[in-house]
């Protein structure tokens, strides 16, 4: 796809997204009526962004949010995905991709996973990948992580929408994980 599909494809999907995580009812500050409930809310709809991205999106084969552990320090743990489960449900910081990204508090955009040395693979189909991390007051709190069957399929028409995507979706983030209360399986 050349970056000027990319960005008519982009420009109509952002929309969708905005649709996808908008507000329904109050702003953040009086969620903490029913935390457990707003979290699931924001589970569904972290997940029907990642099912929108994958879905539209030719060269985005595997997407999912990873968040940081609130309850076990410098660890991520998978949130919603879509696409074939991973056996990489946890990732310390500093471990592959998404644990540098984390780490480093830096977009990762890997045009070729086979010539990386810290990598975690989840198939051998996967390509190239491209992990955002999310960040609110300064620190980590997820990431955006997507893998394509493509070599060299991100561009930085890519990581212009991502980073939209993960604005629209800090608000989420944040509600998913205040309502994980317990411990992680
Ligand atoms: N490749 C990632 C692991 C996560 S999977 O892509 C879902 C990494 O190297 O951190």
């Amino acid at each position: 796809m050349t970056d000027e599909q990319k960005k008519e494809l982009f420009s109509n999907l952002i929309h969708k997204v905005s649709q996808a995580t908008r507000p329904v009812t109050q702003p953040d500050s009086s969620i903490s009526s029913s935390e457990a409930q707003s979290g699931d809310d924001a589970d569904a709809r972290l997940q029907a962004v990642c099912d929108l991205l994958k879905e539209e999106v030719p060269h985005y084969d595997w997407v999912g949010f990873y968040l940081v552990d609130p309850n076990k320090e410098r660890e991520l743990v998978l949130g919603p995905f879509a696409g074939a489960p991973t056996e990489h449900v946890r990732i310390p910081f500093g471990y592959g991709i998404c644990g540098q990204a984390a780490e480093r508090k830096k977009t990762f955009m890997v045009p070729d996973v086979a010539r990386e040395q810290n990598y975690l693979s989840c198939s051998p189909h996967v390509k190239s990948e491209i992990v955002l991390p999310v960040l609110r007051q300064g620190e980590v709190m997820g990431e955006l992580d997507i893998d394509s069957n493509t070599i060299n399929a991100f561009s930085e028409e890519d990581r212009a929408f991502l980073l939209k995507v993960c604005y629209a979706a800090t608000r989420l983030l944040q509600r998913s994980l205040k309502a994980r209360k317990t411990p992680y399986p």
